[in-house]
């Protein structure tokens, strides 16, 4: 099985996904927050590339959530934090969600027969998903203002190192996917630390949302994995 891994939605290509599994990534915070919200109990997720498109798919006791500039869009329901999608806020209804980057990659990985949301949060799951599927493997990095981010990329090592763990088979990995493998062995026991010093990081403290950063660094913390079905994410 080869495993490709790619450094940001700008690094990206349709044709990269084709016959593959796709595994998107965009800790901070999309995929940590789709994951959260189908934990707590939301039907769906929609993935909508633009705000005008979210607002042209909500149909009556659909939740509107996503952010612009790592803030609530005015007149959504919901930003992009995971800490705001609680059983209470979410449960049994549709989230039509966009953000700036997780949601765009999402998209562009339409390409591919499977994909996967991934997150620190879920990663071993996701791993075993993606190895039951039996595909070749890109892992998109969602990144950030069109460049690669480290805690995308410290996701991406996690990953590997749980499909190298769990495979009965060799896993052949790119240069990139070598690399990160290798920045998230040094890490492992502070990645809270990198990711508050993460650009994404530094951005998402200055607007005070510092919380969510340490929720997004749980690792392995949920059991569940999202994947594409039609244009809706639901839990496997
Ligand atoms: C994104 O999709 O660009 C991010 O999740 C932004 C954010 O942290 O809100």
């Amino acid at each position: 099985m080869h495993v490709q891994v790619i450094s940001s939605v700008n690094e990206s290509c349709s044709a990269k996904f084709h016959h593959k599994t796709a595994l998107v990534i965009d800790v901070l915070r999309a995929t940590s927050t789709i994951v959260t919200a189908l934990s707590a109990g939301a039907t769906s997720v929609v993935p909508a590339e633009t705000v005008m498109d979210a607002r042209a798919m909500q149909l009556p006791g659909d939740i509107l959530g996503g952010e612009r500039f790592c803030r609530k869009i005015a007149g959504f329901d919901l930003g992009n934090s995971p800490n705001e999608y609680t059983e209470q806020s979410v449960g049994g209804r549709r989230i039509i969600l966009t953000t700036t980057n997780g949601t765009r990659g999402i998209h562009k990985s339409m390409r591919a027969d499977h994909i996967i949301v991934a997150s620190l949060l879920n990663a071993e799951a996701c791993a075993r998903y993606a190895l039951e599927l039996r595909r070749d493997i890109v892992i998109l990095c969602a990144g950030s203002h069109d460049d690669f981010a480290i805690e995308d990329g410290l996701c991406a090592g996690l990953l590997l190192d749980c499909l190298k763990k769990q495979s009965s088979n060799p896993i052949d990995v790119d240069d990139f996917g070598h690399a990160m493998h290798s920045l998230y062995r040094d890490r492992a026991d502070r990645v809270f630390e990198t990711l508050l010093n993460s650009l994404s990081g530094k951005r998402l403290q200055k607007l005070g949302s510092r919380d969510d950063i340490e929720t997004c660094s749980t690792i392995n913390k949920i059991n569940h994995v999202p994947y594409l079905n039609g244009d809706q994410l639901i839990l496997r």
